[in-house]
């Protein structure tokens, strides 16, 4: 493992013929990125792990100050990876200004996550689109985990003209059924606990979407949701994002899932095919 928080040093190193995989994080890394890098390491020949809290993405300062941040840990938990390249930079390594692009996301940035996290997607798609212009990757590793995320992603590729691969990874969870996030370890246990019934609610929607193919959650369930306690909820629909833009391919109707448990924001999805 080489760890560069320069990206000129690290494009120094690398080897621009040969395939090169990126796998772009905020850090305080669990199973579920790890299970991205696993996937690129079978099929690229260098891979690029960036650790980076990328302030443009944070609506809310106290959320950016809170984000749990490790990277001592981080690099321990990397070290068995020989061939690989850490790239951790500082904000001035990407950003001249520490300030968000505006991007035409067909609208997919206005809804759900983006309806709660104004500007969460120009700074999503600000730092990613820096990152592939640094590394050019073959290809490039994203969670289902944000869903939306991803979707967003793959509509800038397509209208910026970025030539690059992106693969969805199917999220990695918990014994109990609660997406890995880095944010999970801010909760109480008693939250946890309560965390981990969200799961439980897709799943039970899952079985009456097979049997009734319903658009909409019934309302006796998401009232069974806000009355969890310590759990505030921001959205839980059902939505097919391809419907947005012509630049999605249809991979049918999911759950969506938006709650704070106390203090922490938890989001999750589910596919319903
Ligand atoms: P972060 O939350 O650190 O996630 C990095 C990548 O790991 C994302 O593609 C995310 O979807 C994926 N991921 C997170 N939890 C996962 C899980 N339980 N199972 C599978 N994949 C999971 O997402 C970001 O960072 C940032 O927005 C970023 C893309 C790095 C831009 O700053």
């Amino acid at each position: 493992m080489r760890v560069f928080s320069s990206h000129k040093e690290l494009l120094k190193s690398l080897d621009s013929s040969k395939l090169v995989g990126l796998i772009p994080t905020m850090g305080s890394l669990h199973k579920g990125h790890l299970s991205l890098v696993d996937r690129a390491l079978i099929e690229n020949d260098q891979i690029i792990v960036s650790i980076y809290v990328n302030p443009t993405q944070f609506n809310d300062i106290n959320d950016l100050k809170k984000y749990p941040r490790n990277l001592d840990r981080d690099l321990d938990k990397l070290k068995h990876y020989k061939d690989i390249f850490i790239y951790t930079p500082s904000d001035k390594d990407l950003y001249q200004e520490v300030i968000s692009k505006k991007y035409d996301l067909d609208n997919l940035d206005k809804i759900l996550e983006g309806k709660f996290r104004p500007g969460h997607f120009d700074g999503v798609a600000t730092i990613v689109e820096k990152l592939f212009n640094i590394f050019s990757p073959d290809n490039a590793y994203f969670g289902e985990k944000d869903f939306q995320q991803l979707s967003i992603i793959k509509i800038m590729i397509k209208k910026l003209s970025i030539n690059v691969n992106i693969i969805s990874c199917e999220t990695i969870r918990e014994p109990d059924g609660l997406a890995m996030s880095s944010r999970n370890k801010n909760m109480t246990e008693e939250e946890r606990l309560i965390a981990g019934q969200i799961n439980k609610f897709m799943l039970k929607v899952k079985e009456i979407y097979k049997k009734t193919k319903i658009y909409k959650i019934p309302d006796n369930i998401i009232d069974d949701l806000k009355n969890l306690k310590n759990c505030q909820l921001e959205y839980f629909e059902i939505d097919n994002l391809s419907k947005y833009s012509s630049f999605l391919k249809d991979e049918g109707d999911r759950i969506f899932v938006a709650c704070w448990v106390g203090k922490t924001r938890i989001i999750d999805n589910m596919t319903l095919k």
